[in-house]
């Protein structure tokens, strides 16, 4: 059965109404940046992920040196500049760079773990460390959103 004009209607209100109550309740900070750097700045995150996955598997596989590579190549001390994150770091509360940082940090001592590790087999330690870069990412999507 074709559903009524008005019942569509209220449908769409509905939905409108879910909607901006969804944003209402959303808690976390909003952070203004010029849109390219937003741009930017996602897909410096999307990359991130990417790079946690890539570093799950090479654990996975018992390639040590390769999780590590990655750690500090895509999420530690080393892809700051890559990043432009001085450029973005200007936009950005003092407590969300410090996230950034303590970030950054974490993955760079993940990959000396994960060395480590390739010595002498304590996947348990690497598997740790490489939360505490995942806590970084969970705190400051907690508290900041771009749009
Ligand atoms: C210093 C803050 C901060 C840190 C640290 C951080 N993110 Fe983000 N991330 C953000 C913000 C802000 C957004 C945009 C969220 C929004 O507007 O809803 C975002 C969005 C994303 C997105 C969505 C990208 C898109 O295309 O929409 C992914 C995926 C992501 N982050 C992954 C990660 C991963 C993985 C880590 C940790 C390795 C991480 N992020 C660490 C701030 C951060």
């Amino acid at each position: 059965m074709p559903m009524s004009k008005a019942r569509a209607v209220v449908l769409t209100i509905t939905a409108a109404v879910i909607a901006v109550s969804a944003r209402a309740d959303d808690t976390r900070q909003l952070v203004t940046m010029p849109a390219p750097m937003v741009q930017h700045m996602l897909a410096n995150m999307r990359d991130h992920l990417a790079a946690i996955t890539e570093i799950q598997r090479a654990l996975g596989v018992a390639e040590y040196q390769r999780a590590a590579d990655i750690a500090e190549k895509r999420i530690g001390m080393s892809s700051l500049e890559s990043h432009g994150a001085a450029h973005m770091a200007g936009f950005m509360p003092q407590p969300m760079q410090d996230i950034g940082t303590q970030m950054h940090k974490a993955a760079s001592r993940f990959a000396l773990i994960a060395q480590e590790t390739g010595a002498d087999g304590n996947l348990a330690r690497a598997v740790a460390a490489l939360s505490t870069v995942t806590e970084q990412c969970v705190a400051c999507h907690a508290a900041y959103r771009a749009h």
